[in-house]
C-alpha cells in the first residue's frame, strides 16, 4: 500500500554534516521524496509536533533540541517520501528510537547518542504510523508544497496578504 511519511534531519543531524548521508541511506528505499525544504522551528511547532509527548519529563529538552538550540543549528530538513510501505521502510533504516538499542548500522545506531541528561539525539524522526503520518505531514507542509495530492484539500477565498516577494 502507498503511503506517506515525514522525515525530519534533526539539528545535530545537520551540524554533523550527515545529510548527503541520511539522503543516500533513504534512496535505498526506492521511495520517491514529494515534499522538502528547510525549516526555521518556532518553539510553537516543536510543541504541536512533539504535543503527545507534553507531560514527559524530558519534553522541555526536545523542544529546544527541535530549534536547535543544543546544535547552534536553527534549522531542520523536512522531507515527506511517499510510496510501498513507505513508513516501514524509513523507519528499519532509521533504527529504533533510543540510539543505544538502535541496530548498530542503522542511521540512529550509526550517529545518534544520549545526552547525559538522558535525552535522545537520535539525528532522524520518522513518522511512527499512518495518522501520525497525516497530523505531522499537515503540520509541517501545506498542500502546494507537496506535488502529489496525498490528503482532501479545499479552496478557500482570502483577500491577498501581504507577502515577501523577490525585489
Ligand atoms: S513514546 O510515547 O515514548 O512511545 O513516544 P515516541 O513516539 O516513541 O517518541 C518519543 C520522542 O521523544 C524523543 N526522546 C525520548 N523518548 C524517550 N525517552 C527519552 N529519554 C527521550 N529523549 C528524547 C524520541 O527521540 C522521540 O522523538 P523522535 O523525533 O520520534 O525520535
Amino acid at each position: 500500500m502507498s503511503q506517506a511519511v515525514l522525515i525530519l534531519i534533526k539539528p545535530d543531524g545537520l551540524k554533523k554534516s550527515l545529510t548527503g548521508n541520511i539522503l543516500t541511506r533513504l534512496s535505498e528505499t526506492k521511495l520517491e521524496i514529494v515534499a522538502a525544504k528547510m525549516v526555521r522551528v518556532s518553539a510553537e511547532l516543536a510543541k504541536e509536533h512533539y504535543k503527545h509527548l507534553e507531560d514527559k519529563p524530558f519534553f522541555g529538552e526536545i523542544i529546544k533540541y527541535l530549534q536547535g538550540e543544543l546544535h547552534d543549528r536553527k534549522k531542520v530538513m523536512a522531507l515527506v517520501y511517499w510510496g510501498e510501505d513507505a513508513i516501514k521502510k524509513c523507519r528499519e533504516l532509521a533504527g529504533a528510537t533510543n540510539p543505544e538499542e538502535a541496530d548498530s548500522t542503522s542511521i540512529r545506531g550509526s550517529y545518534g547518542r544520549i545526552t547525559t541528561s538522558g535525552v535522545y539525539e537520535n539525528v532522524i524522526h520518522v513518522s511512527s504510523n499512518q495518522s501520525e503520518a497525516e497530523r505531522e505531514i499537515k503540520l509541517w507542509f501545506s498542500p502546494d508544497e507537496i506535488i502529489v495530492d496525498l490528503y482532501p484539500t479545499k479552496d478557500l477565498a482570502c483577500k491577498e496578504a501581504a507577502k515577501k516577494v523577490w525585489g
